[in-house]
């Protein structure tokens, strides 16, 4: 039970009903006998600032972001992270004393705990599925890992190549059709699509050049073992499945404005796929 003294926190997002990070907080909540809630914010675009300007005013400590509100928040907030900017997106917003907003970006975090978690904390070369948001956070995480050459495969080039201009240098860009290019040498490989989702189709890719030693991960993570994922570990490579990255984007949030470090194991882990 939560009381009058209750510290706030949430999730904005448009929409925001498919969310886990309800369940994830409120997980930890409970575990730390913290008196505080976290909950869903349906917050349509045209009201986001008005939204995230109003948490201060109603004493919440933060927020997570997500669709579509992650880069809208990069100009609404008052301060951002290094790792913010370098994504070019926010996740996690801290109300600090003063009343003022910072934004964080905590995916990149996420995905490299998950990793080095796994037992993977370094490499050389990466080869990265897709080149969207996901994707931004993910090369932000590989190159605070020491991957020097990260490759990027996308459908669209164009897309792939306005993402490399934004970033200063080692990444190189490859056509659907030169994946075989692509995996040569790899030390690891990162669908940050959403194919493979369910109700997405699969992420069709020939694992055949990409070294047996590689390590294979996916953003995805219902389901939990993705066709790319089944397929890496037939063939004998290393997998990490997806859920992990969510669950540890999660805990520096939690830390800022609850107090608490919370753990991520599996407990959660099954308390969260419950939902999925
Ligand atoms: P997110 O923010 O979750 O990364 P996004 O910004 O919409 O989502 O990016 C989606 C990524 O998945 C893009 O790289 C997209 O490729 P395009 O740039 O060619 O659109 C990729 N993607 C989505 N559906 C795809 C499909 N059916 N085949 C190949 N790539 C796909």
């Amino acid at each position: 039970m939560i009381s009058g003294k209750a510290k706030l926190a949430g999730v904005m997002g448009w929409p925001v009903g498919h969310s886990l990070s309800p369940r994830i907080h409120n997980y930890w909540l409970q575990q730390h006998r913290i008196d505080g809630a976290y909950v869903p914010l349906v917050v349509e675009p045209v009201r986001f600032e008005q939204a995230l300007r109003a948490l201060s005013a109603l004493g919440f400590q933060g927020v997570n972001l997500t669709v579509p509100h992650k880069e809208t928040a990069l100009f609404v907030v008052d301060r951002l992270d290094n790792l913010a900017q370098r994504v070019g997106a926010v996740n996690t917003v801290v109300v600090r004393k003063d009343g003022s907003l910072e934004g964080r970006n905590t995916d990149v975090f996420g995905f490299a705990e998950n990793l080095r978690n796994a037992g993977l904390t370094t490499g050389d070369i990466a080869t990265i599925i897709g080149a969207g948001g996901a994707a931004r956070a993910v090369i932000v995480a590989l190159q605070e890992m020491g991957f020097t050459n990260i490759r990027v495969v996308n459908r669209t080039r164009e897309r792939a190549e306005k993402l490399s201009k934004s970033f200063s240098d080692g990444i190189q860009i490859f056509d659907e059709a030169k994946i075989n290019e692509a995996l040569d040498g790899a030390d690891l490989l990162v669908n940050t699509t959403s194919l493979g989702m369910v109700g997405e189709p699969p992420l069709k890719i020939d694992l055949l050049s990409l070294p047996r030693e590689a390590w294979v991960t996916d953003v995805v993570y219902a389901p939990l073992m993705t066709d790319l994922l089944k397929q890496a570990q037939q063939r004998g490579n290393k997998i990490v499945d997806g859920l992990n990255m969510l669950l540890h984007q999660a805990s520096p949030g939690f830390e800022a404005w609850f107090g608490a470090k919370p753990e991520v194991n599996e407990n959660l882990r099954r308390f969260v796929l419950a939902e999925t």
